[in-house]
């Protein structure tokens, strides 16, 4: 059932979990996720990227395709389909294209012109029923291209957003896209303490799931974290389930060059990644 991210957000908030935010790339990686999800009866976030939203030859595209495949597949459990670091014409792009959640990231603006425009968009998706997420503090690594430095958010940054009536906050406490450097620091929990108490209990987006130790997801969830992004790690998966069945030549073995052949074990692997996650953030059963 196709929602907006507020409520289940709020929910998680209240419930002390956090709702898993998971990339797609393609028809094999919805249908994994939203299955998923179906059976373990959470909630969840499905995340496009603008490169990725490209890719599925539009945002067009991918509203219809999820749109279809949650009321083909019988999705009962509330799924939001969400712009991931969209730009200021990306983000109107998908309020347009039937989106039922938007992320604007202007954290690379100075504050000002990220509020100016933070607050247009924030308008524009609420008179659509959207939900929204800001960010203040670039998250660090390096996604579609856009690298990001991993700042720590500054709280009074954080507050002078979350004013504007965003419904959720990604802030950047040392957390950054991809893998994890082996002397990454971790993440600043006392950075995200002064956060959560600037921003008045607003549900607090944790990007870069990748690689996150378990109980540093754990604490994160405790001091505000309602929502978490994983895209590698279902990325890593995928290849790695794919590779193996090419590496054991099943691509020569009768009609295992079929792609509904080829791609299953990789689709297989997302789910479980899937099913790691929503165990690990407590959302299972919260539907
Ligand atoms: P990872 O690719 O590190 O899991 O990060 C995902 C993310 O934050 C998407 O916005």
């Amino acid at each position: 059932m196709l929602v907006n991210a507020t409520n289940m957000l709020l929910k998680a908030r209240d419930g002390h979990y956090g709702v898993g935010q998971f990339n797609i790339n393609n028809l094999e990686w919805t249908k994994s996720i939203l299955l998923t999800a179906q059976e373990m009866n959470s909630p969840v976030i499905l995340g496009v990227s603008e490169g990725a939203g490209k890719y599925m030859a539009g945002f067009k595209v991918v509203a219809a395709m999820v749109r279809a495949m949650d009321e083909s597949l019988g999705i009962t459990v509330p799924v939001a389909l969400h712009l991931d670091h969209g730009t200021y014409e990306g983000a109107k792009a998908c309020i347009e294209a039937g989106f039922t959640s938007i992320m604007f990231d202007g954290s690379h603006y100075p504050i000002d012109e990220n509020v100016a425009k933070t607050t247009e968009l924030v308008a524009m998706a609420h008179d659509h029923g959207l939900s929204i997420e800001a960010e203040v503090g670039s998250i660090g690594g390096e996604e579609d291209g856009v690298v990001g430095a991993g700042e720590v958010a500054d709280p009074a940054e954080c507050a002078k957003i979350t004013a504007l009536g965003i419904d959720f906050l990604a802030a950047g406490i040392g957390n950054i896209h991809g893998k994890y450097p082996a002397n990454w620091k971790g993440l600043d929990f006392e950075a995200l303490d002064k956060i959560h108490q600037a921003t008045g209990n607003i549900p607090l987006v944790l990007h870069g799931g990748t690689g996150i130790p378990d109980e540093m997801v754990h604490k994160a969830i405790t001091l505000g974290v309602s929502k978490i992004n994983v895209n590698t790690e279902c990325q890593l998966s995928f290849a790695d389930a794919t590779r193996k069945y090419i590496e054991a030549g099943k691509d020569l073995q009768g009609k295992g060059y079929d792609p509904r052949k080829l791609l299953a074990p990789g689709a297989e692997a997302i789910k479980a990644t899937v099913r790691e996650k929503i165990e690990l953030f407590g959302s299972a059963n919260k539907a």
